[in-house]
Parts: C-alpha cells; sequence; structure tokens
C-alpha cells in the first residue's frame, strides 16, 4: 500500500511550514560537525532532550575533539557521562572515535556501511548522522516518528513487529522531499514532541488534521497511545 501521494503532500508542506515556525532551537542544530551531531545522537536515543542539554555541552567541553574522546580515560568518560546512564553508551563513543582515527582518517563516515560498523550505531543512528550532519536525505525512525507516521497514514500497530517497522521506515523514506531530509526529520522530532504526543496529541489545532486517518484522536477523552513498540532500532 502506498500512501495517497495527496495526503503524503500536504504531510510533507504543512509539517515543513509548522516547523518554520516552531522548530525548538536547540544547539545540535547549529552545527553540521558530524562528531557533535553523533555526541547528541548517542545522548538521545535513551534520554530526554531537557536532561540532555547540559551534558552535552559539558561533554563536548571536555572532549571537544576525536582526538580527545580516543584518549579518554574510561573513570572520567564515565564521570563525565554520569547521570545520563547506559553507560556503556560512552565507551562506545570512545570507540568509535578511536576507529574514526584508525579507519577514517579521523573523521567520522558519511556513508551507511561505514556508520553501521561502529560501535553501537544502528539504522537509527547512522540515519540521523547522514541527515544531520551530511544533509542527506536518510530516513530516520525513533518513537516520536513511528507515532506520527503511524498515526497520519493510519498503520495499524497491531500485528507483527517486523512488518510494521519495515512499513514505518519505507513510510519515513517516502516523506523525504528530495533535499529537503534535514528539516522534514526534524520537524518530525518536534511534532511528536509537540503536537503529536503519546498521551494527550493537541488534535484540535494540529495543523495536519484535515489529512489525517487517526483525527481526532482525542474524541470522547480517548487517545490512541503510541509507545514502546519500536524503541529499539
Ligand atoms: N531526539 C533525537 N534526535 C533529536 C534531534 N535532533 N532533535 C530533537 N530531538 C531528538
Amino acid at each position: 500500500m502506498m500512501a495517497a501521494s495527496s495526503a503524503l503532500r500536504a504531510f510533507q508542506r504543512r509539517l515543513l511550514a509548522w516547523y518554520r515556525v516552531h522548530q525548538r532551537k536547540l544547539p545540535w542544530r547549529e552545527t553540521r560537525d558530524p562528531y557533535k551531531i553523533l555526541v547528541s545522537e548517542v545522548m538521545l536515543q535513551q534520554t530526554q532532550v531537557d536532561r540532555v542539554l547540559p551534558k552535552y555541552h559539558e561533554f563536548l567541553r571536555r572532549y571537544p575533539t576525536i582526538e580527545e574522546l580516543a584518549r579518554a580515560r574510561t573513570t572520567e568518560l564515565r564521570r563525565v557521562w554520569y547521570p545520563l546512564g547506559y553507560n556503556i553508551r560512552p565507551i562506545r563513543l570512545r570507540r568509535i572515535a578511536q576507529r574514526a582515527l584508525r579507519d577514517h582518517g579521523g573523521q567520522i563516515p558519511d556513508s551507511y556501511d561505514g556508520l553501521l560498523a561502529m560501535d553501537g550505531v544502528g539504522r537509527y543512528t547512522a540515519g540521523a548522522v547522514l541527515s544531520f550532519a551530511f544533509e542527506k536525505d536518510a530516513p530516520i525512525v525513533d518513537t516520536n516518528v513511528a507515532r506520527l507516521l503511524l498515526r497520519y497514514f493510519g498503520l495499524k500497530s497491531q500485528g507483527s513487529k517486523g512488518p510494521l517497522q519495515r512499513r514505518l521506515w519505507q513510510l519515513a523514506e517516502a516523506v523525504i522531499p528530495t533535499g529537503k531530509g534535514y528539516a522534514i526529520n526534524q520537524a518530525m522530532m518536534d511534532f511528536g514532541a509537540m503536537v503529536c504526543t503519546a498521551r494527550a496529541p493537541r488534535c484540535p489545532t494540529c495543523t495536519l488534521r484535515k489529512t489525517c486517518r487517526s483525527y481526532p484522536l482525542t474524541r470522547n477523552g480517548h487517545t490512541t497511545n503510541y509507545s514502546r513498540r519500536t524503541r529499539r532500532h
């Protein structure tokens, strides 16, 4: 099933217009440095934006370059990371830095193959780096994006997980207007976090409601919840 192209175009147009007005100002959107983007995305894998913000700055002050991270001592690395949790993440980041120095001339690679070969980098993080650092039209599906696509295009969240995941990644690719991967991906993240939220979506004022297959989710006080199913990528 392909999404109706008018619904697809409405999605792209309205979402990008919404994003121009409502986008969150976030420090990793003010850089295209692949190293900084990677640090932010690894932090954001399991941690909310407001908790990541101070750590993002602190971490990059302490380890401003790939070289410095590659040389980091474990004790200090864990101390700087604390209290973000999932303490394997900074260790993985250091391994990525070491690998970048060894195999990629000290650069974060700009290809799926190069990125996916890195420790702890899956499809989501690879897509985020390709799209947010290198501005390629790479799809990303995280919880916010999945919830938005699922609702807007009316996918059923029942059934087995594999086919739904495949469908979500296909859709995430199909919604990218050529050359606008950066903007639409950031827009979907903000929209999922601010409008199409898990528990209390703001349907009555939603800019996508006329073409949304799930509108209105809040009728009779019910909300359709989308969570947990696709958290890991
Ligand atoms: N969560 C993961 N990546 C993000 C980003 N670039 N902006 C906001 N939230 C995010």
